[in-house]
């Protein structure tokens, strides 16, 4: 039945079975986006391989939409001279087109939100052939919620979830496997409510936005912890898309933002500009075996194993017993440079020496008790583990 197949169910599994991988225009292109931009994101993520890697979501973020008409449908602005025949595009490349709406009257750049044309929207969505949805709360928030109840919480978040109801069901009704996105900043432990059946959502953002600067990535990748058990097959966190390749990130920063995500079964979301990225750019988000931690069908999310002093060990487990472990330099500017630190096996449930793959390096690698890790500052050392014990 059409009311099932979103978000949660059967067909919820079929959708986000792991977490979505695409291209989202926000983070580089923001409000100024055009259909030119798409259909170039879509040329380069066949062009660079990304798409046979798992990329397959190319979404529209803001920025789109024009006005409604006398019946009250919603055209594209003048940047977007006809969404159907980009998705068609977009679709013969054998990739996804993904759109973007708010709940409230306005999205968060101001352009025209759902509100009120809900079903309307996911039925023009349906018809262009979108396959994904980010629905991002925005000025519902002072428009309704503010407006509505505004000394009361309690009520602030059934107005709220209402709204994430009400769109699952239009989307559901149209019968079209869409992808359902949440986007409220991760108020209200969204990661408790969004996965049930009648929100269905199949990923919520746990945070509020990402910035391309090392400060911000680390801080929202330490807002994950405690999240793991949320995650899983159809329903995932989303700590925000990529900014590989964006802003002033070092190599380094990009590697380990990367790895970090991969850890954190993230929706794999890059957000730069793909026609022009550079070479080392394109081996990061390329980079298979790192893509295939995020990817690994158990779909554990990886926490957190232990801190001491700037090193962080995050673990998380992977089908046939394997294991990732990940170790991150998030040391400040003093200490930069190498960063001594001795690995405890014991505080991963590891007992002598394993043996496993350096993901960045491609090398193969022994881990010993109290071995020493040099790390660069904001680096990352990135291990797979086959036969953990
Ligand atoms: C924010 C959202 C961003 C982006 C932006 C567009 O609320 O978190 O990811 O979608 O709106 O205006």
């Amino acid at each position: 039945m059409a009311a099932a197949s979103v978000g949660s169910g059967a067909l919820a599994d079929t959708v986000a079975a792991t977490p979505p991988m695409g291209w989202n225009s926000w983070n580089f292109f923001a409000e100024k986006v055009t259909d030119a931009d798409v259909r170039a994101a879509a040329d380069a993520l066949v062009s660079s391989g990304m798409r046979d890697a798992g990329y397959v979501y190319v979404n529209i973020d803001d920025g789109w939409q024009g006005e409604r008409d006398a019946k009250g449908v919603i055209h594209p602005n003048a940047r977007f001279p006809d969404m159907k025949a980009l998705a068609d595009y977009v679709h013969s490349k054998g990739l996804k087109l993904g759109i973007y709406t708010s709940p409230g009257p306005k999205t968060c750049a101001g352009f025209t939100g759902s509100l009120g044309h809900e079903a309307q929207d996911a039925r023009s969505y349906a018809d262009w052939g979108v396959d994904y949805l980010k629905y991002d709360l925005c000025s519902f928030i002072e428009d309704q919620m503010q407006a509505k109840a505004p000394h009361d919480p309690a009520q602030q978040m059934r107005l709220m979830t209402g709204a994430y109801e009400r769109m699952h069901d239009a989307l559901a009704a149209t019968g079209r496997p869409i992808v359902y996105s949440l986007c409220q900043y991760g108020w209200d432990a969204v990661w408790e409510w969004a996965p049930g059946a009648k929100v269905g959502g199949n990923l919520w953002r746990t945070t509020g936005d990402i910035t391309p600067e090392w400060d911000r990535i680390y801080a929202i990748a330490s807002q994950q912890a405690g999240l793991a058990s949320y995650a899983g097959p159809g329903h995932w966190n989303d700590p925000d898309m990529l900014e590989v390749g964006n802003g002033k990130l070092t190599p380094a920063e990009n590697r380990a933002h990367f790895s970090w995500w991969a850890m954190l079964a993230a929706p794999l979301l890059a957000g730069n500009d793909l026609a022009h990225m550079s070479p080392e750019v394109k081996s990061i988000l390329g980079n298979r075996e790192v893509i295939a931690i995020d990817q690994d069908p158990l779909g554990k999310q990886a926490t957190r194993a232990y801190a001491e002093g700037e090193v962080e060990v995050w673990t998380r487990p992977l089908q046939h017993g394997g294991m990732a472990i990940a170790v991150f330099n998030v040391g400040s500017e003093r200490h930069a440079g190498t960063h001594p630190f001795r690995l405890n096996l014991a505080a991963l449930g590891l007992h002598g020496t394993q043996q496993g793959k350096d993901l960045w390096s491609g090398k193969p690698v022994s881990l010993a008790d109290q071995q020493t890790i040099a790390l660069a500052r904001h680096d990352v050392w990135l291990v797979r583990v086959d036969a953990p014990h």
